[in-house]
């Protein structure tokens, strides 16, 4: 691995314990204004100083947040369907390599449709952008997205990690489910879960513990966080159990409840 792409990784992936806080705010390349994100520059600007990375459009990075901010980026580089359109999996490269460059891009996400109508077509995607990332020393993160029709069960989820990784993504992006440590085992490469759908605040940080502790490197989490009624605290509790290891409990005493404390202001980053 050549130097560039073991820094680009590190700034991902955390120089002392591996794992990672992403904060994902690309919805809206296929949603539009998601319910929460309708502004996303004032979502992100309170929540950035608490992510170790963001991972959004090159759209939404040059409009909503301020070049100076320093915080790797994961560019969105694949889309191309709505989801009033014909079928989301029908997904092209978005953005050149020399864009991402430009952007000063950390690492590259394409999603892969395991099992859909354009199964190939995103894999090739894949395959062409970890040819472009390499060259240039840019991992890229593979997001393994689920069809509704498919089961976000270890046999399915195994499956596409674990092709996803096969075709050279330096990190994978998936869910938990029951089992997950059978789908980390079986996949070489760093895993980070998406959060889904919101949930309540508690139930939301127990599905990161619970992937944390089956073996996941980290989260890639949007709804749960900017949806929350309390946006920071629930990214500070998050971050807490990803690289403090706090139990649920310790940080939704902690954080959850602390925005009826106004004078607490920690920022780990800091
Ligand atoms: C989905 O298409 C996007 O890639 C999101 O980044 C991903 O689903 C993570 O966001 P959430 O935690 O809201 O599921």
């Amino acid at each position: 691995m050549n130097w560039g792409m073991k820094n680009r990784l590190s700034l991902i992936m955390g120089q002392d314990d591996g794992r990672c806080v992403m904060l994902a705010v690309d919805h809206g390349y296929f949603l539009g204004p998601t319910e929460g994100l309708e502004n996303p520059r004032e979502v992100l600007t309170p929540l950035l100083p608490f992510a170790d990375s963001v991972m959004l459009t090159r759209g939404i990075l040059r409009t909503s947040v301020r070049p100076e901010f320093r915080v790797p980026v994961v560019l969105r580089i694949s889309g191309g369907s709505s989801i009033i359109g014909e079928d989301l999996s029908k997904e092209a490269l978005i953005a050149s390599i020399e864009d991402a460059i430009r952007l000063n891009a950390s690492c590259l996400a394409v999603s892969v449709f395991i099992g859909s109508k354009y199964e190939h077509q995103t894999l090739m995607n894949l395959a062409r952008l970890v040819d472009e990332g390499e060259r240039y020393g840019i991992p890229v993160l593979a997001v393994t997205a689920v069809g509704r029709e498919m089961t976000r069960d270890s046999r399915y989820l195994g499956l596409a990690c674990r092709i996803a990784a096969e075709f050279g993504a330096h990190i994978v992006k998936t869910y938990y489910c029951n089992d997950f440590d059978t789908v980390v085992r079986s996949c070489p490469v760093p895993l980070v879960i998406a959060g889904g759908k919101k949930l309540p605040e508690k139930d939301a940080l127990q599905l990161a513990h619970d992937a944390i502790s089956s073996g996941a490197s980290g989260v890639d989490m949007g709804r749960n966080i900017w949806q929350s009624k309390t946006p920071v605290s629930m990214i500070k509790a998050v971050r807490a159990i990803v690289h403090d290891g706090l139990t649920v409990e310790e940080t939704n005493r902690t954080f959850i409840h602390e925005s009826t404390n106004a004078n607490v202001t920690t920022n780990p980053q800091k």
